[in-house]
């Protein structure tokens, strides 16, 4: 696939949804990362709320386990003066019957503005964006796609290099069931980067090539031409059992070790989307270690959904009040 032409320029936001990278532009990425990057300065001053979204409500709809996207975007959205609120599915309705889309309706009966959504089923976001008025923000949608995660990525990989063109990325690991895979595949392949593919051959599909991505098996051999290395984590939650020998052996062979990082590039930049297994995917020298941007992503993952919000916010439903939602552009900077 070739990485599309142009991706400088201001572009006007149109969108309502966030559902995934695969739908959006090199331009449109940029946009939300460069926004992302306004917000990262807002983030640094002492007075870090802003009032992009007062009066709107922001609703989490969680039907999987998270600790840092769940946080980070009530944190994001309290930043904006949303009012926020957490749904879980465990205490909920859903266990005497009522249906995914019943529950969002009934949610955003109470005036919801924004969902943002994660659930075990891929395109689950999708569905919803169709029977319901709310903007959605895909959280995560089963091993399809986790768009705000890959933008975080993005980001912290611009951020320290400056680029995407020329740049040698590999995602390590259990592609297959990683959501984080398909949106970075996504975002990288249309920004210009080369990406690899890395992992046991159970777990890294050649069909993903046709994404436009390499794919390789042996670590060792591709490490010294990545500029960043992406550790992902074995889903296994997500897998059948048998699809590697064993855990230590795995860690043997795509293990991101010190001995590694030193075989590496020197400037190479280790990232992963925790939650990390310390010895399995990366021992606890390289997640601590300088090559390793992992806390920064964590940080950038709240610049980044302020920015999705802030974007959105523009395109949300009017509840009544007329305006459409915009947010004046003087009122980011307040
Ligand atoms: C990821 C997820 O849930 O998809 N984590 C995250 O959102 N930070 C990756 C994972 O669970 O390994």
């Amino acid at each position: 696939m070739e990485p599309q032409a142009s991706t400088s320029g201001p572009v006007a936001w149109t969108r309502k949804h966030l559902l995934g990278l695969e739908d959006l532009s090199a331009q449109e990425i940029t946009a939300i990362l460069d926004t992302a990057d306004s917000f990262t300065e807002i983030s640094a001053r002492s007075r870090k709320k802003v009032p992009a979204l007062q009066g709107r409500i922001v609703f989490n709809l969680f039907f999987e386990n998270s600790t840092r996207t769940r946080t980070s975007f009530s944190l994001a959205a309290k930043r904006l003066s949303a009012d926020t609120q957490d749904f879980t599915a465990s205490s909920s309705s859903l266990s005497k019957g009522e249906t995914f889309i019943d529950t969002a309706r009934n949610i955003e009966a109470m005036g919801a503005d924004l969902l943002v959504v994660r659930h075990a089923t891929p395109g689950a976001p999708h569905l919803l964006s169709k029977h319901v008025d709310c903007s959605i923000i895909n959280a995560g949608d089963g091993a399809h796609e986790h768009p705000t995660q890959g933008l975080l990525d993005l980001l912290t990989i611009r951020q320290a290099k400056g680029s995407f063109e020329g740049l040698t990325v590999a995602l390590v690991g259990d592609i297959s069931h990683s959501r984080v895979a398909r949106s970075n595949i996504w975002g990288l392949t249309k920004l210009g980067a080369r990406v690899i593919l890395c992992g046991p051959p159970t777990l890294v599909p050649r069909s993903l090539q046709e994404l436009g991505c390499e794919i390789a098996y042996n670590f060792d051999e591709i490490l010294p031409q990545c500029d960043v290395v992406n550790v992902l984590r074995i889903q296994f939650e997500r897998q059948a059992k048998g699809l590697f020998p064993s855990v230590s052996e795995y860690s043997q062979l795509y293990g991101m070790t010190q001995e590694r990082v030193l075989k590496g590039k020197e400037n190479l930049l280790v990232l992963a989307p925790g939650p990390i297994n310390r010895g399995v995917e990366l021992t606890p020298e390289v997640a601590d270690g300088p090559n390793s941007a992992i806390l920064n992503q964590v940080t950038n993952g709240l610049a980044v959904r302020m920015a999705v919000l802030y974007l959105l916010s523009g395109k949300m439903e009017s509840k009544g009040t007329g305006t459409g939602g915009d947010a004046p552009a003087n009122e980011k900077d307040a």
